[in-house]
């Protein structure tokens, strides 16, 4: 898997034909890793592109692509229909990475207000999470996926799937940024050989506003990381970047601008931060969650706390 990807999440506000232009152009500059999901509704028009980028002479196995199962296809029926349809939309033969997007086959509709709850919500249950499972695992015997992973689990939810899996996930996608270090989990991957791949390693400073909380924090404004950028001359998300992709993970930041997304590819093939610099790093980590979830929450009166098992044990 190429160290940095380039995320493909619009949050609402950049526009399909942005994204897919993005995709295109970053292949150009350097990107061979793209990261897509079905619920980012732009996958048809980013389709375009990767034709683009394969009749530009780039070799299919040259580039690593993830989809993303979203929350209302996890029902044994809907699971290899649903990768299909992704693989129809981005006009490929097989995915590089098929993610389970969420552990909850909770639903909400695309740009809904945080209140907002699907009616038949549920929480985490193993035997319905390891029904979807087994239809992952027929992707790769299909050969439509070649690797399957999840993304959003906790250490508790990976003991049950690791116990119970025959293919094991090869990757986690999980929120990684200065803020938001989750050490526990992030060695627990390492361990396990599964790959982390870091989401919003920038801090999502775009994300919808209704994913933003007063407590939130702003990675690039942390003075350790601003004082790194200015010595760097560079911005401060690139500083980011490069401390996910050497703390050992793979980042996936988004960008439509090619000066931004330019800078964080030359981030990961620039000269590393320097001990010093990691240390400071490992040293702002606040716990800060940014992307809660609180849509696939099940109960009336529940935190978001109750998604990510903060006490060890999965909530019921
Ligand atoms: N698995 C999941 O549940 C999950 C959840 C969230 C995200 N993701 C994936 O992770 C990707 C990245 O996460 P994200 O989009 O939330 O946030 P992010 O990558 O942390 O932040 C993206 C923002 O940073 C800005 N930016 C990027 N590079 C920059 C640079 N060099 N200088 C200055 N600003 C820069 C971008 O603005 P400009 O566009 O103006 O450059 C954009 O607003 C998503 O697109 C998606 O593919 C997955």
């Amino acid at each position: 898997m190429p160290a940095i990807g380039l995320g493909t999440f619009g949050s609402d506000r950049v526009s399909a034909d942005e994204v897919a232009t993005a995709v295109k152009d970053a292949a150009a500059t350097g990107y061979r890793h793209f990261d897509c999901a079905s619920v980012y509704a732009n996958e048809d028009r980013i389709g375009f592109s990767f034709r683009e980028i394969l009749r530009s002479g780039i070799r299919r196995e040259e580039l690593w692509i993830t989809s993303k199962l979203w929350n209302d296809k996890h029902a044994e029926a809907d699971v290899i229909p649903s990768c299909r349809q992704s693989l129809a939309d981005l006009r490929l033969d097989y995915l590089d990475m098929y993610l389970v997007h969420w552990p909850f086959p909770n639903f909400h509709p695309p740009g809904c207000d945080v209140a907002s709850r699907s009616a038949d919500a549920k929480p985490y249950i193993h035997e319905n999470f390891m029904r979807t499972w087994r239809q992952m695992e027929k992707l790769v015997d299909l050969g439509l996926a070649r690797h399957i992973g999840t993304s959003n689990m906790t250490i508790p939810k990976l003991e049950l799937l690791m116990r119970d899996a025959r293919i094991k996930p090869a990757v986690n996608e999980l929120e990684m940024h200065p803020h938001m270090q989750q050490p526990e989990l992030f060695r627990y991957l390492l361990d396990h050989r599964i790959s982390p791949v870091a989401y919003s390693p920038i801090g999502s400073p775009g994300r919808p506003d209704r994913d933003r909380t007063p407590a939130d924090t702003v990675d690039i404004e942390d003075p350790a990381i601003v004082e790194i950028a200015r010595r760097l001359g560079v911005h401060p998300a690139v500083v980011c970047v490069k401390w996910a992709c050497q703390a050992g993970a793979t980042p996936i930041p988004f960008s439509v601008r090619r000066k931004n997304y330019l800078a964080n590819l030359r981030g990961v093939v620039s000269a590393p931060l320097s001990e010093a610099d990691m240390r400071a790093i490992a040293g702002i980590d606040k716990n800060c969650r940014l992307i809660k979830g609180q849509v696939f929450l099940w109960k009336p009166g529940q935190s978001w706390e109750d998604l990510w098992d903060v006490d060890g044990a999965i909530k019921q």
